[in-house]
């Protein structure tokens, strides 16, 4: 395995080590970032006059035909992605690629290469995170009338819609937008410069290698700047967090698509058969998006874990950061479109949902709110609705097909009117509060979900 160091070394090291300590086969993932590290620096080292601006046009020339010529060029019998870039630069422009390490280390240009390449695959989680939304947005705004139960413990608690339920989905989305947004906010320092730990004496401009390369500004020290992998640990949270929500949702897919529910029917395209029962219909996809969020969970707790108690100054512990982040990056990407493939492919079964509703006592609360409405103390009136209950389900009746004469029987304090209240459509509608369920609040809500989903980025998590 060819090095950058050696010079102090009587003997090369063990074959085991090399193959323990590489790097590369991850690193080839980041390969543009690191030799768009090197342009910046190459530049700047010309503009400061510590390499002729003859020396630094060659190095630059030379990176820029890497950049051309992608990874394949590459050798791959070296520890890490910065020695196989110079070694490609040696043979690429001869001498001069020995001086592009001036005033660097490799601990300051990992860094750098890490927050550059979030940077970049971030950006692809957004715009999953945004085709996701849109999906929940117009099959929320088609279903925004389809009656289904709602619950709470499992359990039917009121009536509620597809279409509100689907816009819940949209809002987990929104913050976890907003969180993908914040961590590129806070990872967008550069730490190029710091060199090994402690800066260095050429006269480097920290500043125009920031700046070239987009970052916010650079690092303010140089021992924090190469010590520090909090922001891989934000990025691989937040993964975790949305696998976590979709994971959520992935779960309501499976439970729906099953007979007991039958509330949905997923597209062939997301469907698996089983080998040896024809009959099935398996939401694989589902599951495995459920599944695979305890990965995206383990490589935080795992790195988590790895950065505990680490000393300051650059320690090889930290190269451990990068293949669980592309795992988790990847496995977020992957798990939005699946979602999104499943929700836009989704039959949904809009007349078994609403005769879940049927005879399930979820207008209760209704019936006890038009009692207090009426001026009885809620807690008297949720007491007469609770004996209503009860009497309805020891003579076989339902509140939803009470009528005047069987309230009466039920619940003699109730007057006829608040039949009307019974009724699923009407609970539904009859919920304006601010984020409730009835049309004028659905229309505040989806209106506000339209407008953030239309503005570029994220900015607000609601
Ligand atoms: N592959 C290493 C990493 O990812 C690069 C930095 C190596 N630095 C060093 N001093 N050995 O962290």
């Amino acid at each position: 395995m060819r090095k950058l160091w050696g010079g102090a070394f009587a003997e090369g090291s063990d074959a085991l080590v090399d193959r323990f300590g590489q790097s590369i086969e991850t690193d080839l993932r980041f390969w543009r970032e690191d030799v768009l590290g090197s342009i910046a620096h190459a530049r700047m080292l010309g503009e400061t006059g510590i390499l002729s601006l003859e020396e630094a046009s060659h190095l630059v020339r030379g990176l820029e035909t890497i950049l051309s010529e992608g990874p394949q060029r590459l050798p791959r019998d070296v520890e890490d992605v910065h020695t196989a870039v110079e070694m490609r630069l040696g043979e690429l422009e001869g001498e001069v690629a020995a001086k592009l390490h001036t005033a660097r280390s490799r601990n300051d240009q990992v860094a750098t290469d890490t927050r550059l390449v979030l940077r970049v695959r971030f950006d692809g989680l957004l715009g999953g995170v945004k085709r996701l939304q849109e999906t929940l947005l117009a099959q929320g705004r088609r279903h925004k009338g389809a009656l289904m139960p709602g619950c709470t413990h499992q359990q039917h608690a009121q009536p509620i819609t597809l279409g509100y339920h689907l816009l819940a989905h949209f809002w987990a989305l929104q913050r976890q937008g907003w969180r993908l947004e914040n961590v590129v906010r806070v990872a967008n320092y550069c730490p190029l410069g710091s060199a090994a730990l402690a800066g260095t004496g050429f006269p480097i401009d920290r500043h125009a290698t920031s700046q070239a390369l987009g970052f916010t500004a650079p690092i303010p020290s140089a021992l924090d700047a190469t010590s520090d992998r909090s922001y891989v640990l934000d990025a691989l949270h937040v993964c975790a967090s949305l696998m976590l929500d979709l994971s959520r949702m992935a779960q309501e897919l499976v439970v729906w698509s099953g007979p007991e529910f039958g509330f949905v029917r997923l597209a062939d395209a997301v469907t698996t058969g089983s080998s040896i029962m024809p009959q099935k219909r398996n939401p694989d996809m589902a599951e495995l998006v459920r599944g695979r969020a305890g990965r995206a969970l383990g490589n935080w707790t795992a790195f988590a874990a790895t950065m505990k108690a680490l000393p300051l100054g650059y320690n090889r512990d930290t190269q451990d950061d990068k293949p669980g982040l592309f795992e988790s990056i990847d496995l977020a990407r992957d798990s939005l479109a699946l979602v999104h493939l499943m929700v836009e492919g989704a039959e949904w079964q809009t007349r078994r949902m609403r005769e879940a509703c049927k005879g399930d006592f979820s207008t209760a609360t209704d019936l006890a709110d038009a009692l207090a409405a009426g001026g009885m103390p809620f807690r008297q009136a949720h007491e007469v609705v609770g004996r209503a209950v009860r009497a309805c389900i020891e003579r076989g009746w339902t509140l939803d097909r009470l009528d005047a004469e069987r309230l009466a029987i039920v619940a003699p304090e109730a007057p006829p009117e608040v039949l009307e209240a019974l009724k699923a459509e009407r609970s539904v509608r009859a919920r304006e509060s601010f984020g409730g369920t009835g049309p004028r609040a659905f229309g505040t809500q989806f209106r506000r979900a339209g407008l953030l989903l239309r503005r570029e980025g994220f900015h607000e998590p609601y």
